[in-house]
């Protein structure tokens, strides 16, 4: 009988700790159209299959009167659970204890969690919601942060780290979801700065709202910040799932088979005539994409930041891959820094995480002009460039139709160890286009003609020139290209090509790690 007053006191402190910061804090989460940090994670996860840490754990600052002001759990949620079967680490902040900011016992919790992630090779995922570092711990706090970083930088190509932020992420606690793998934001109430528009205003004068300088639809289009923007919270959370689908549980397994109803070999005529006769018209690569997947399904990471560059998971008969295509519909598919940036470090986490790379090329070359150049196109090419050459997963490359110049050379080509490079018929493969080659090639006798006997030399020119360079049979001639395809059975194609490579070892050399060009 004495121990039922013990079990009595254990599901009243639970009760208490479900809490958080009260109901009426809890209410005001929810009139803002926020979730609780525990409501997130059990939607997040299978039902009932969270298991929770640290509930009981309370911050041990004595200043500015907080002896007096003790909540269960501290802020923030703890725990594993699975999606989809598979083993997660999660954690939630918890706005309604002191804003969801961190105290050195918060980020205690968090570290413990990250390292039990790391000890069982499976994901952490974050739930972002807080005021940052908790004033009144001062340099704990701080440090505490940097533990947490030091953790996610470790754990960084070897589990998967995904990022929610779902209300205030400011200052250097940015950080942390900026060093993961994912990070996903909503339309409203997610916001990420290093320092809010206050600051703003008094150094620099600009008057911005929290929604200009750092809401989703800002970095998910002019800072690629974030991976993803959602409607909602709920959006959010199925988006972390979907995510995960994808991806192995560590950087040691190999991505999740799924089932595969789409028949292998499923040709997919429309592709036959789906570029366009005129070199210079557009279309779009994801119908393309779309065309040649299981299911015609894939999920789109940055869509709206750098859209020259798609970069997306799909299946192949079930396997998943990452593809990187050019998007004529923007810009002509060039390459300039954001695409870059973008391509690159989608290409260097597959890689991180045994996710074969297929590759679409349509590409005119990299964005001329000053704002490039200053900007760095150098270095931010380079990046791309680097990530192909060093990725040691199965890479196929498809080209579609222009690959020119170093674009070629950069968008995974048999020269960057490329593993079965296949062109369309269309593709054009030269050093630059028809009209750039013949001003060159040809200064000096076009100085001399008048306009009419220009355009009509110029005529006679691109078109020997188009005969003789621009076919993928030269490339062919050369082995650099391994065959010549039909559009409408690239699926086919691609799957077999995958097969073959599913064996596939190669290794880079020894060191301690590369000098990517940052
Ligand atoms: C302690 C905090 C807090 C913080 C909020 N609270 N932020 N307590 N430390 N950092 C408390 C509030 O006092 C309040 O307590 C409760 O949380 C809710 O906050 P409100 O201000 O009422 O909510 P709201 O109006 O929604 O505003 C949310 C907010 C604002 C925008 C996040 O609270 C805010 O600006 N906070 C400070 C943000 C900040 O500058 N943080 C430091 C960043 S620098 P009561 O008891 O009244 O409910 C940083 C460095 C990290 O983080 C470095 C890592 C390397």
């Amino acid at each position: 009988m004495a121990f039922v007053n013990k079990i009595k006191e254990l599901l009243e402190k639970r009760e208490l700790a479900h809490l958080g910061g009260g109901q009426k804090r809890i209410d005001s989460q929810h009139k803002r159209g926020k979730l609780t940090a525990r409501e997130r994670i059990d939607l997040l996860l299978d039902e009932g299959s969270f298991e929770e840490f640290d509930m009981f754990v309370t911050h041990r600052c004595t200043d500015f009167g907080l002896e007096e002001k003790k909540f269960y759990s501290d802020g923030v949620i703890t725990g594993y659970g699975t999606i989809d079967g598979r083993l997660v680490y999660v954690f939630a902040q918890d706005f309604t204890v002191f804003g969801g900011s961190l105290s050195l016992a918060y980020a205690e919790k968090i570290c413990k969690v990250m390292d039990k992630a790391m000890k069982m090779g499976a994901p952490i995922i974050s739930i972002n919601d807080s005021g940052g570092a908790r004033i009144q711990e001062g340099v704990n706090s701080l440090a505490g942060y940097a533990e947490i970083f030091q953790r996610n930088i470790m754990a960084s190509g070897v589990i998967p780290q995904i990022s929610a932020i779902f209300g205030p992420c400011a200052g250097g606690a940015v950080y942390s979801p900026a060093l993961t793998d994912f990070t996903i934001m909503t339309k409203e109430n997610s916001y990420m700065f290093v320092t809010g528009p206050k600051v703003v205003k008094t150094v620099t004068g600009e008057d911005v709202s929290e929604q200009e300088l750092g809401g989703g639809m800002v970095h998910g289009s002019k800072s690629g910040v974030t991976h993803f923007v959602a409607e909602d919270e709920n959006e959010g959370i199925l988006l972390i799932r979907k995510i995960l689908s994808y991806l192995p549980q560590n950087n040691l397994e190999e991505p999740p088979l799924a089932n595969c109803e789409d028949p292998i070999d499923r040709l997919e005529d429309s592709l036959n005539a789906i570029i366009p006769e005129n070199p210079n018209k557009p279309y779009n690569v994801k119908d393309i994409i779309q065309g040649i997947v299981d299911e015609g399904e894939f999920l789109e990471i940055q869509r709206n930041y750098a859209p020259n560059i798609i970069t997306c998971f799909a299946r192949f008969n079930g396997n998943p891959v990452g593809i990187v295509a050019n998007q004529p519909n923007y810009l002509a598919g060039v390459l300039d820094i954001a695409a870059s940036r973008k391509g690159a470090r989608f290409v260097r986490f597959c890689d991180a995480f045994n996710i074969p790379i297929i590759t679409l090329v349509d590409v005119p070359g990299f964005l001329p002009g000053t704002t490039q150049e200053y900007g760095g196109i150098i270095i931010h090419g380079a990046k791309l460039l680097f990530a192909y050459g060093e990725a040691t997963v199965p890479k196929i490359t498809v080209i579609l139709r222009k690959a020119y110049g170093g674009a070629y050379c950069v968008m995974s080509s048999k020269h960057l160890r490329g593993d079965i490079n296949y062109a369309w018929p269309m593709a054009e493969i030269a050093v630059m286009g028809p009209k750039g080659a013949i001003e060159v090639l040809n200064s000096k006798e076009l100085k001399e003609l008048n306009d009419e006997e220009r355009s009509e030399f110029v005529a006679k020119r691109e078109k020997e020139y188009i005969e003789k360079f621009a076919t993928p049979y030269v490339a062919a001639r050369y082995g650099y290209i391994d065959d010549v395809i039909e559009p409408r059975n690239t699926r086919f194609r691609i799957i077999r090509a995958l097969q073959s490579l599913s064996t596939k070892k190669d290794t880079n050399p020894p060191k301690k790690h590369s000098n990517l060009p940052l």
